[in-house]
């Protein structure tokens, strides 16, 4: 039987999400720092809180904020607090979230672009446990568990100089990182079903009839850019589009924008022209839907002229799988093999070119 967990809403039995459950709980109860790396949707939220739940501050305050949505100076007042009279409009003395979470525990979301002063601050925190509200000058010392989390690889960010690195050290007592939805395959079904119950519930509905094989297939190799938030989004829609509790969803609806009316955004591509000596390689304003650029050899391209390397690379990969599908009579798992790709990958790029059936 396979070790399963379903508590606080976190579900999964994937082994890698079921050793990033393992880790939380050896985690939880010590007075350290954690960094929580994960794509975006990952779960990054409801394992910071479960760190909170599970350590000796669960019944203390439990602050979080994202850092991402502040400009600097409302950041810094934010997390510090600060003094009467310290800025136009600082009337009154402001606690900050370091002082009401006093006893308990402060989550830090989306840390990666946090100004070079904040980071300063939080370092002396971490260090000393002690900070200076905005215009003032006595210390306020405090006793906070910090957490915090980001999408960004840090250590590339502290190498080129965009985080410091000895905040990123005292950070990363332990790092979690979250698997993304694909390296989960085995909790998409799981999930699904999770969010589908919910959502029909939600409705109303006395039952919930589950999917079509149909509508498990395309759950299961569709690529989850926005990981379990995307999924949970595409569950409820699907429920709430087939809107019949008595029969199983068949209809999954992955990008909410399609539409034949969707307006068509205008791209960069070459024009088609046939090229005579010396002539410029025109790029013009062409409408999306138009026929693509035939792939041709990089050395009979003007480098001296300019060449939009992206269009370029764009049309060549969208051209070699075009022929490679073509070659291999439209069997995409044949069609990755020939191309030494993953199937997901080459569904990634064939979702990208707009190459799959239901984008036709
Ligand atoms: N393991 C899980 N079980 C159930 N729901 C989950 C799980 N992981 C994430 N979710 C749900 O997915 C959504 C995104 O999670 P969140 O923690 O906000 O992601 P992130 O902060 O990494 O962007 C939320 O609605 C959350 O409740
Ligand atoms: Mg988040």
């Amino acid at each position: 039987m396979s070790r399963s967990f379903q508590q606080d809403n976190l579900i999964g039995q994937s082994n890698s999400f079921l050793n990033v459950l393992d880790q939380v709980s050896q985690i939880a109860p010590l007075h350290k720092p954690v960094l929580i790396i994960g794509e975006r949707g990952t779960g990054k939220e409801l394992i910071a809180a479960r760190l909170h739940y599970l350590s000796q501050r669960w019944d203390q305050n439990y602050l979080t904020l994202n850092c991402a949505a502040l400009n600097e100076n409302l950041l810094e007042s934010e997390l510090f607090g600060h003094e009467a009279g310290a800025f136009t409009g600082a009337a009154k003395r402001h606690e900050g979230r370091f002082e009401r979470a006093n006893g308990g525990t402060l989550f830090l979301d989306e840390l990666a672009n946090t100004p070079a002063m904040v980071q300063e601050k939080l370092l002396r925190v971490i260090e000393y446990g002690e900070f200076e509200r905005v215009g003032g000058s006595r210390s306020v010392k405090v006793d906070v568990r910090l957490i915090c989390a980001t999408n960004e690889d840090l250590p590339s960010m502290a190498e080129q100089g965009e985080f410091r690195a000895d905040l990123l050290d005292r950070l990363a007592f332990d790092v979690i990182t979250l698997p993304p939805m694909r390296e989960r395959q085995e909790d998409i079904l799981v999930l699904a079903e999770h969010f589908a119950v919910n959502m029909a519930r939600e409705l109303g509905f006395e039952l919930f009839s589950g999917f079509s094989e149909k509508a498990k297939r395309i759950l299961l190799e569709h690529e989850w850019p926005g990981n379990v938030r995307e999924l949970k989004n595409v569950v409820e829609r699907s429920v709430y589009r087939t809107n019949n509790p008595y029969v199983p969803v068949h209809h999954i609806q992955l990008d909410p924008f399609e539409s034949p009316f969707r307006p068509r955004n205008r791209v960069r591509t070459l024009d088609r022209r046939p090229q005579t000596e010396n002539t410029v390689v025109a790029i013009k304003e062409q409408s999306s839907d138009n026929p693509p650029v035939v792939a041709k050899a990089a050395s009979s391209f003007d480098f001296n002229q300019v060449q939009d390397f992206k269009v370029l690379s764009e049309n060549f990969e969208m051209d070699l799988i075009k022929q490679a599908l073509a070659a291999n009579q439209f069997n995409q798992k044949k069609t990755a093999e020939a191309l030494n790709l993953t199937y997901h990958q080459l569904r990634g790029y064939m979702k990208k070119y707009k190459l799959l059936d239901s984008q036709q």
